[in-house]
């Protein structure tokens, strides 16, 4: 019955975006794949990386054995680095910093085996990548145990239907904003068009703000319940207005831009020249030109810019947003040839406009029409028909708890318990978390916040509203693991039934990460397809460190290795689920 009913739905909403469970479906991929192999090795060569074969083999199943597979070992160390030149402590990846830039295409399957050596746990999460299956693989503290100092742990997962600009970073303490974090592309595959014609080369730009201030340092601040400071400079892939992007006169180049920083939104833009939006967060939109884009904690974007200026150096700029203090950093565009370096003031941008920031943001569009991993187009998912089985008001709050500062969600300020939820979920561990402590609207106001373990639960396909709420003053960032959302409305004040009528129910754009205005709401639409315990989660590093997250268990009771894989061999087990395997 069960089977049944999935199969129809999928009949009838096939999603570039959704993982669609049923063996009918994944019989149609499998001729897919076939289709593409041959051209598959012949691009291998090319973009120079090693695939050290392939095998039929994945975690407890593999659909799709043909996809290759691309390996990393990463050693991770503490290094000095030096972007405001003088020497700090960083995090580095392989002796980078950045990490390095996992270039891949949809399908491939990842396999990374971090080394860790810090003298403290770690964990890498993969920002954006759905996990489809693998919850196991998440890499943030509700779904894995830590990786222990001076040991090492493999990640397994497929980038399975997805394209577009993506990153990973450190989910343990601040690791991520001493450096531990790097960019992940997924390439279309050659078989499925582009809905722009091809670049001459791409362009990754990770867009962080740095601090003088040593992360253990910052740390123990948020540990005694004090708030961070503001960032001292924000960089560009480590670098204080020294990075040099070199490109041909009159071609047109593909530039990614994500915030892979932990505090401020940030506007980017390019001296002379237009950017033409082609993807956000894995998703083809309206390829509309824009002068400037906003671009907030935890979000990406790809545009296109063609070098039709004079041959010359010019400016791209990042600065902050809806801050007191703008910080500005610039990267160089030189065309080649160029003997002569940027100059001029620098091209502003916007400081403080919310309502401009509101207003851009709903020019992001779905492209309905543009393919995105799958042949089919992105529109042909109708999501602004499907009827909502549940509405979700999360209002984010600050507040203090034994005298210490916290942030919450309905009033509940995660603590993550020593075991994973994931782990004591699938184990079944009594005493770590419940489906009651956080509810599905917030409590009265003035209610203090108090410390718990927030998880909603929800069955799998439930299609899902979530308004999120922000009564306070600064800008949110919200990012959700496991799926991506269409953002169908931005507004003012505060959200009522009402406002549904406001909501673009036929091209929002769909992506992981979205801002939440001052005093305003913003609201998603969910098809929640992917089994697992999933991370939804403030993109503001400390607000989030002090509890302004939650996971959203997506479950049903049917055990299938169609809708999630076993935990994987080398999974690691700690605290209550220490004695288990
Ligand atoms: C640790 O690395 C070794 C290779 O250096 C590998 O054989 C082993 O599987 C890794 N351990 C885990 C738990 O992934
Ligand atoms: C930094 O950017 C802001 C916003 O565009 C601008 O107001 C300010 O003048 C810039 N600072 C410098 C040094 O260019
Ligand atoms: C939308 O995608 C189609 C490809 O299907 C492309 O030809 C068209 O230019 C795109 N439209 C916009 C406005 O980006």
């Amino acid at each position: 019955m069960e089977i049944r009913v999935r199969m129809r739905r999928t009949r009838f909403y096939r999603s570039p975006f959704q993982y669609v469970s049923t063996p009918a479906n994944s019989y149609g991929n499998r001729r897919e794949y076939r289709s593409e192999k041959k051209m598959k090795q012949v691009s291998l060569v090319d973009i120079g990386i090693i695939i050290v074969g392939i095998l039929g083999w994945l975690g407890a199943v593999s659909v799709n054995a043909e996809d290759p597979y691309l390996y990393y070992n990463w050693e991770v160390t503490y290094g000095t680095v030096s972007p405001l030149g003088y020497p700090q402590q960083g995090i580095l990846i392989n002796g980078q910093f950045p990490g390095p830039t996992i270039d891949a295409v949809t399908n491939y399957n990842i396999v990374v085996n971090v080394i860790n050596k810090l003298d403290e746990p770690f964990l890498i999460t993969w920002n954006g990548i759905k996990q489809r299956r693998t919850s196991w693989q998440d890499g943030v503290e509700g779904t894995n145990c830590q990786i222990p100092p001076n040991s090492n742990w493999t990640y397994k997962f497929q980038l399975k239907d997805q394209i577009g600009t993506y990153n990973y970073f450190a989910s343990t303490k601040l690791h991520r904003i001493a450096g531990a974090f790097g960019a992940l592309n997924i390439e279309q595959r050659s078989v499925i068009s582009k809905p722009y014609p091809e670049p001459a080369a791409d362009f990754t730009l990770l867009v962080h703000d740095w601090f003088k201030t040593n992360h253990k340092v910052l740390r123990r601040l948020l540990d005694a319940g004090k708030p961070l400071p503001f960032p001292d400079a924000i960089l560009i892939n480590g670098q204080k207005d020294s990075s040099v992007f070199t490109g041909e006169k009159g071609k047109t180049y593909k530039i990614r831009v994500s915030n892979v920083g932990i505090a401020t939104s940030i506007n980017f833009r390019i001296q002379g020249h237009k950017m033409k939006l082609i993807e956000v967060e894995g998703a083809h939109t309206m390829q509309e030109e824009y002068e400037s884009l906003d671009v907030h904690v935890g979000q990406s974007i790809a545009v296109l810019v063609t070098l039709d200026g004079p041959l010359q150096d010019y400016y791209m700029v990042a600065s902050t947003r809806f801050s007191k203090t703008v910080l500005n950093t610039t990267a160089t565009l030189r065309y080649s040839g160029s003997n002569k370096k940027a100059s001029g003031p620098l091209p502003a941008g916007p400081t403080y406009q919310i309502h401009w920031s509101m207003k851009q943001a709903r020019t992001m569009r779905l492209n309905l029409t543009a393919n995105a991993a799958r042949p089919n187009p992105q529109g042909s998912f109708h999501y602004g028909t499907i009827p909502i089985t549940r509405t979700i008001v999360l209002a984010n709050s600050e507040g203090v708890i034994n005298n210490k500062l916290r942030y919450g969600v309905n009033g509940i300020s995660h603590a993550n318990p020593p075991t994973p939820l994931k782990l004591a979920d699938w184990f079944n561990i009594a005493g770590v978390f419940d489906l009651n402590t956080i509810k599905d609207t917030p409590p009265p106001a003035a209610t203090p916040l108090r410390l718990g373990a927030s998880v909603i639960g929800l069955t799998l396909h439930d299609f899902v509203e979530i308004i999120f709420l922000n009564n306070e003053n600064s800008v949110q960032s919200w990012h959700m693991d496991g799926s991506s959302f269409y953002v169908v409305g931005f507004g003012s004040g505060s959200w009522s039934p009402d406002m549904r009528k406001r909501y673009n129910l036929v091209d929002g754009v769909s992506r992981h990460t979205v801002q939440v205005y001052p005093k305003s709401w913003s609201a998603i639409l969910v098809s929640l397809d992917n089994k697992g315990m999933w991370n939804l989660r403030s993109a503001i590093w400390s607000r989030r460190y002090l509890g302004q997250e939650l996971y959203l268990r997506v479950w049903n009771n049917e055990q299938s290795l169609y809708t999630e894989a076993n935990p994987p061999q080398n999974l690691l087990l700690c605290a209550k689920a220490k004695h288990l395997h």
